[in-house]
């Protein structure tokens, strides 16, 4: 079984793990110079939409996966015709435009923060009086750890924001003033199995993923969350895995976005459940039975972003995970695992490290 796989970065290196421990050959198309996943496989070092080098791929490969969600649906279409492309492109599709995103759970049902359009300056002054200030003005397509977005506090950001971000299709939201964020992760077998991981309770810092802790303590919170995350897997006739972002404020949840891959906050399944995320991926694309989604203690894991201290490479509890990219502000380099008997003890272990990390840390780019 070969498994082609559209980017290699992190994602693709994990996978590319998890793949050799499965038994299962990778082949991955990334237009960059030794990118992360380059040990696990042949690397086609051209362009995400090159119409040749996808057709390579699609050859040589039994399915197509991807890691991240900025393939060019037409380009893959026409892959998508001879094999199979999983997650189906139909999911890639929703989840590139948040606008088809955020009617997609509207339609099913999943509650979401109030939305508008916002395709021109009249738009914005429209969107900030039916939705209320603060809102977020958001790009439509291509946004990524936080990237593409502005907050607007008051009247006075309407032009900074418009400016930063106007000529380009774009939706306001109301902004949430959550208590915190959740993300709750399935997985989908073709045969219409679906295993739900429990939930992940993330921290962002500037828009960017900082930490993750699973399980979290609030039983009807996962429920819920898994009911909506079974629901767009079924809707989709989804066959992968899937991460779905969630606000909570107060005794409600908000669905943010969905990931149609593997994802940042369920890097912690690694050593945290039973059969990690990337493991059930590949299972799930190549027709394999999925491994169970259990958690085994509690886990947390911590990004590493602009620089990996030395401190880290010896720690006493946390598992370091080097993706073995050159050190750039901003720039996810790695992630440290720990698994706790206890929620107390892992919040104390990864109160430690983050400590042992920040301290260590000369310039990471990012403001706490
Ligand atoms: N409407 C909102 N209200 C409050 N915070 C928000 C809102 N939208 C985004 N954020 C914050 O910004 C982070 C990144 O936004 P998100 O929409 O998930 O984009 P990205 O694609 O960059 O992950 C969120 O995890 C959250 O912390
Ligand atoms: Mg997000």
């Amino acid at each position: 079984m070969r498994v082609g796989i559209i980017g290699a970065g992190q994602l693709g290196q994990m996978l590319g793990i998890a793949a050799r421990d499965l038994g299962i050959e990778c082949r991955f198309l990334d237009p960059s110079i030794e990118p992360p996943a380059a040990a696990y496989g042949d690397v086609i070092q051209r362009p995400f939409d090159d119409a040749d080098a996808l057709a390579d791929i699609a050859a040589s490969c039994d399915v197509i996966t991807y890691e991240f969600e900025n393939v060019p649906v037409a380009a893959l279409q026409p892959i998508a015709d001879k094999l199979p492309v999983y997650p189906p492109t139909e999911a890639l599709r929703q989840a590139q435009d948040r606008l088809n995103e955020k009617r997609l759970f509207r339609q099913l049902g999943i509650p979401l923060a109030g939305i508008q359009t916002v395709d021109s300056r009249e738009d914005l002054d429209s969107a900030a009086s039916a939705l209320g200030l603060p809102m977020v003005l958001k790009t439509r397509r291509l946004g990524y750890d936080g990237k593409g977005q502005y907050v607007i506090r008051n009247a006075a950001d309407k032009d900074a924001a418009w400016q930063a971000l106007g000529g380009q299709p774009l939706i306001a939201e109301q902004f949430v003033p959550f208590d915190f964020e959740v993300s709750s992760i399935g997985v989908r077998a073709a045969n219409g199995e679906t295993r739900i991981y429990p939930l992940s309770h993330n921290v962002h810092r500037d828009g960017i993923l900082h930490t993750s802790c699973s399980p979290v303590d609030a039983p009807g919170l996962g429920d819920l969350a898994a009911d909506y995350v079974n629901r767009l897997l079924q809707h989709l006739d989804y066959v992968g895995v899937l991460a779905l972002e969630l606000f909570v404020a107060g005794d409600q949840l908000l669905a943010n976005e969905f990931a149609p891959r593997v994802h940042n906050s369920g890097h912690w399944t690694i050593e945290g459940a039973e059969t990690s995320q990337f493991e059930n991926h590949l299972r799930a694309v190549t027709g394999m039975p999925l491994g169970s989604t259990a958690g085994r203690g509690h886990a947390g894991m911590l990004n590493l972003i602009g620089a990996i201290p030395e401190a880290a490479r010896s720690l006493e509890h946390g598992v370091l995970h080097d993706y073995g990219k050159s050190p750039r502000p901003g720039r996810k380099l790695g992630h440290i695992t720990i698994v706790a008997d206890s929620e107390a003890e892992r919040d104390a272990r990864l109160d430690i490290i983050n400590q042992i990390v920040t301290q260590s840390t000369p310039d990471t780019g990012i403001t706490p």
